[in-house]
């Protein structure tokens, strides 16, 4: 298997046109000049093309509209490639709430069917790395921090879609020798998010002087990571990692952050009045209070550390979002203002 950072890679990237893939595909093309990437996505609510206006002419990049539930297409994607970074799955927990379905299918059934594509090339041997999430291990009380080994109790359909993908995936592993990696990452900010999540939603709303819906006393913890940090991670894991391994990824603040000291954090660095803030309960049943993982394995194993800090991340993202005004507005039009109405009024 091919772990050399001077040999040329072609990638296959699942959910290339969401928040993650999208950021991940522009840093392979930006760092390694000889790799070619194909990415593979639905383009559900949450897949845009225009997060990757800037290199879609690039020779180097193909766009394939695809499902990963389709495993006919998918093993047609994968003709020839020698890595598969599976990015794509229904990602937002309160949707998961409202309807499960969508994540069963794509989270686990999908992931099983790049389990088969990657298991069908044999002794070629794909590179495969799962992007799982820390999610997977639940609430965590203080001062503890989650790590892999350690009982997998998620909250939420989505996060259990989840742990049922990387159960797949480390059986695979033992099975049938999968060449495969699991990465355990905690939440993600950064530019092409999209504003379903806390960071883009809090930052477009105060930029519109709308509401930010501050859930449950907005004392929980994330462990807030810049999405280029995480490409990092993923990219050291794809040339360097162990097969069968698992790499829990965090910035790992110091100190932890709750959502009130983010939220107030970014109406500051706008300008913005705190009585923006709009308590609300109801909204996430099961709501996990806290998110901790022990970064140690990656850090040491495979030299990876953060470069941006929260307050230089935080600053940079909410300048993309000023600058990038009608990348937002249009995608917070059609079937997220539903989403939204009917979300929010519950509260
Ligand atoms: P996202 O919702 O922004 O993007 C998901 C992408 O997957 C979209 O482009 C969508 O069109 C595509 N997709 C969905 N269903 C598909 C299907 N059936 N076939 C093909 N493509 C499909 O998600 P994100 O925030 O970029 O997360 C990417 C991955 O990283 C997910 O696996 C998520 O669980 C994981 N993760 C996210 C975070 C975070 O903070 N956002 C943290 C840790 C792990
Ligand atoms: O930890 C990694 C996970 O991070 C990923 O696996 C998920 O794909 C990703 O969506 C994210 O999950 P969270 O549920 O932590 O992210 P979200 O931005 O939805 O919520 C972060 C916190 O903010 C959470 O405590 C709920 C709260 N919140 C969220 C929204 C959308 C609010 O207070 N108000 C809101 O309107």
């Amino acid at each position: 298997m091919r772990d050399d950072r001077t040999i040329s890679m072609k990638l296959l990237i699942t959910g290339g046109a969401g928040f993650i893939g999208s950021n991940f595909i522009r840093y392979i093309l930006k760092t390694y000049p000889e790799d070619r990437v194909i990415n593979f996505d639905k383009l559900t609510y949450a897949g845009n093309l225009e997060n990757l206006k800037d290199i879609e002419k690039d020779e180097r990049y193909r766009f394939i509209k695809g499902d990963v539930c389709d495993f006919a297409a998918l093993k047609q994607a994968a003709v020839g490639v020698d890595a598969i970074v599976h990015f794509a799955a229904e990602s937002h927990v309160d949707r998961s709430i409202h309807s499960s379905r969508e994540f069963l299918e794509t989270n686990i059934l999908g992931t099983q069917n790049v389990i088969d594509v990657v298991r069908e090339q044999g002794e070629r041997g794909i590179r495969f790395i799962h992007i799982g999430t820390d999610e997977v291990y639940g609430d965590i009380e203080s001062p503890k921090k989650s790590k892999y080994g350690d009982p997998v109790i998620p909250s939420s359909p989505y996060s259990a879609s989840k742990a049922a993908a990387d159960l797949l995936v480390m059986a695979a592993v033992r099975t049938f020798n999968l060449p495969a990696m699991i990465t355990h990452c905690t939440n993600n900010y950064g530019p092409y998010q999209f504003p379903e999540k806390i960071v883009p939603l809090f930052i477009s709303n105060a930029i519109e002087n709308k509401p930010l819906p501050l859930y449950d006393g907005g004392t929980q913890i994330r462990d807030w990571l810049y999405v280029e940090d995480h490409c990092r991670a993923v990219d050291l894991v794809l040339r360097k990692g162990k097969a069968g391994e698992v790499y829990d990824i965090a910035a790992e603040n110091d100190p932890e952050v709750t959502n009130r000291m983010l939220t107030e954090t970014i109406l500051n660095i706008l300008g913005k009045d705190k009585s923006l803030i709009q308590e609300v309960s109801g909204l996430r049943p099961g709501h996990d209070q806290r998110y901790a993982v022990d970064a140690s394995k990656i850090r040491t194993e495979l030299g990876w550390q953060p470069q941006i800090s929260l307050a230089e991340g935080l600053k940079q993202t909410i300048k993309w979002y000023q600058d990038n005004q009608a990348w937002w507005r249009r995608v917070k039009t059609g079937e997220y203002q539903a989403y939204y109405n009917n979300h929010y009024n519950k509260s």
